[in-house]
């Protein structure tokens, strides 16, 4: 492993070193604001904030700023920043750098960070629905990302395993003995989804079979063997149905990650008590409620975090200041991130203030809502079914793998059945998790699976080509004399080649990025600059047929950077990138 600072990192800390020297002692350390620009490689504009500060006209701090950079080319401009070249030599070391090393040069930041990620969290003996896709899909894609960057990543899949609703189910269960339901894969959630809705009708019209309902929730609650066993079966059943959706979709998510709430149930008491206790809870109307201060409802009304319910229950939040404990004291988290959709922002936003005002979230420890905003239809609804019911998880992903295929099927390709099958599947997943990852993650997104299998603009499966065609240049190339894989620095570079490498050498930039605002759409966009500046120069300069062996050397090695760099970039979305499209 051999880390490579990237270009702009050392045009930055040229720029700052040389900033510190020509400003005031006070001011030394000002940030030189450096940027990717049009006009030369880089642009420093923090010599106008700090001209103020430091009574000089900027132009005149830039002019003393380019006296002192060494080895690199800086010119004022315009009011007073710094257009900056990089020596063409640098640009073609950091490349054979990068590619000379298995990580691509990547660094680890985030060495030593303890990070929880809780995500997915379908419910028990329901269908998962497309919200379950979001926060599968993007809390995958924060997991890949952190680690990638060298953090350690604990996933947890937050399961609705608990709660009273099992009484209704297990009579219902009970009391039709010939239903079957089990080991029927993903489409045993279909059968118990089903059940779950016939037991709510019966519990709705029949006060007889409610109360036998409800004596089975206490039964369940306090233990009893027969009851505790359908539960189990239940909950493994689910387990095992939600893994087989994992498995399909690319999901890392395993049967080792399962932390439903049922495993918090015995803390909970104790949550109460000590919330009682401390004073930071209160009785109100029989409930045990705590509040934060500035929410409030519509009237003005304090609104409040129901911690025990009036029957006596646990809620929801009762068992996320669990959560936060046990990933607190035990996994030792340094960040908690809960990836659930926007609509529970006010829950975690008082979750997060109990715990912190109950002394169970030190200063040190961060916990952050991850929340995404709601999958729409074409009609701009929530998106659901024809006949109104949620869509299943399962249909979307035949639906964009038919769309796919299609798609690929009307190109002239010498695919071998099995081939074409594996590429539909990975171009089918592709098409789901890059619609919802390259979307901001806060917004609403249309599902259109017509517009996530395009194969131009920005979408997985564009990525997925751009990435298979630069696999198939070098192919080609490997197979013909001289391939000649050793970059020559000392040849220029082409305003085109030098782009391309300047947009591979920002890749760990882009993915700081995404661990330090939790935004995936960001290495999203990152991955469609790549491609857009490989085409750019793979339209400007001849790879395979340059007239000369070291420049059609110093090309290939371009193509082989930016071919791992977008299967890297995919990998980390949970997508994979074939070899062949
Ligand atoms: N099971 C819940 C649902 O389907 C989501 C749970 C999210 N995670 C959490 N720690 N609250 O809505």
């Amino acid at each position: 492993m051999s880390d490579v600072v990237a270009i702009k990192d050392q045009v930055e800390a040229a720029v700052r070193a040389a900033l510190s020297q020509v400003l005031p002692a006070e001011l030394a350390g000002t940030d030189p604001v450096v940027r990717r620009s049009d006009r030369a490689d880089f642009q420093a504009n923090g010599t106008l904030a700090v001209a103020k500060k430091a009574a000089r006209s900027p132009r005149d701090i830039g002019a003393d700023v380019a006296g002192r950079l060494t080895g690199l080319t800086a010119e004022v401009s315009g009011p007073g920043f710094l257009n900056i070249t990089v020596p063409d030599d640098v640009v073609w070391s950091a490349v054979a750098a990068r590619l000379a090393d298995t990580r691509l040069g990547l660094t680890t930041p985030s060495t030593g960070e303890r990070v929880v990620v809780d995500y997915s969290a379908p419910n028990v003996a329901k269908e998962m629905h497309v919200g379950h896709l979001r926060s599968s899909v993007i809390g995958d894609a924060l997991v890949r990302v952190l680690e990638h960057l060298g953090a350690d990543v604990t996933r947890q899949n937050h399961i609705g395993d608990w709660g009273t609703q099992f009484g209704m189910l297990i009579q219902y269960l009970d009391e039709h003995p010939d239903v079957s339901w089990k080991g029927r894969g993903a489409e045993t959630m279909s059968a118990l989804d089903g059940l779950y809705k016939a037991a709510r009708a019966e519990f709705e019209a029949d006060p007889a079979f409610a109360d036998r309902s409800r004596a089975r929730v206490v039964a369940l609650q306090a233990g009893d063997a027969a009851t505790l066993d359908v539960w189990r079966d239940l909950v493994a059943e689910s387990e095992k149905a939600f893994e087989v959706i994992y498995d399909r979709l690319g999901i890392l998510l395993d049967g080792d990650d399962f932390d439903g709430e049922s495993r918090y149930n015995d803390a909970l008491p104790g949550i109460v008590e000590e919330l009682l206790r401390t004073g930071i809870a209160t009785e109100s109307d029989g409930a045990v409620v705590t509040f934060t201060d500035g929410v409030t409802g519509p009237e003005g009304e304090p609104v409040p975090l129901i911690v025990r319910k009036k029957d006596g229950g646990f809620g929801y939040a009762a068992t996320d200041l669990a959560t936060i404990r046990l990933r607190v004291d035990h996994y030792q988290a340094d960040r908690i991130l809960y990836v659930v959709d926007a609509r529970q922002a006010l829950h975690f936003r008082m979750v997060f203030d109990t715990a912190r005002r109950a002394g169970w979230l030190p200063d040190t420890v961060q916990t952050e809502h991850v929340p995404f905003g709601t999958v729409l239809g074409t009609d701009g609804r929530p998106f659901k079914t024809r006949s109104g019911k949620t869509v299943r998880l399962a249909d979307l992903l035949d639906d964009a793998e038919a769309a796919i295929r299609t798609v690929l099927e009307a190109k002239e390709h010498d695919f071998a059945d099995a081939e074409l099958d594996d590429v539909v599947h990975a171009a089918g997943i592709a098409a789901i998790k890059y619609a919802d990852l390259s979307n901001t993650r806060t917004k609403d997104y249309v599902f259109d699976v017509e517009q996530m299998v395009a194969t131009t603009g920005n979408t997985g499966v564009y990525l997925q080509y751009a990435h298979a065609r630069v696999r198939s240049i070098l192919r080609k190339a490997r197979t013909e004399a001289t391939p000649g894989d050793s970059v020559d620095a000392t040849l220029p570079a082409h305003p085109t080649e030098k782009a391309l490498a300047l947009t591979l050498d920002a890749f760990e930039a882009a993915l700081r990025d995404v661990a330090d605002t939790l935004e995936p759409h960001r290495l999203c966009g990152y991955l469609y600059d790549v491609a857009t500046a490989f085409t750019r120069f793979y339209d400007a300069c001849p790879v395979r047929k340059a007239d000369d062996d070291t420049v059609r050397a110093n090309r290939l090695a371009l193509c082989d950077l930016t071919g791992q760099t977008l299967a890297t970039g995919l990998d980390l979305l949970g997508i994979r990138a074939p070899e062949r499209m």
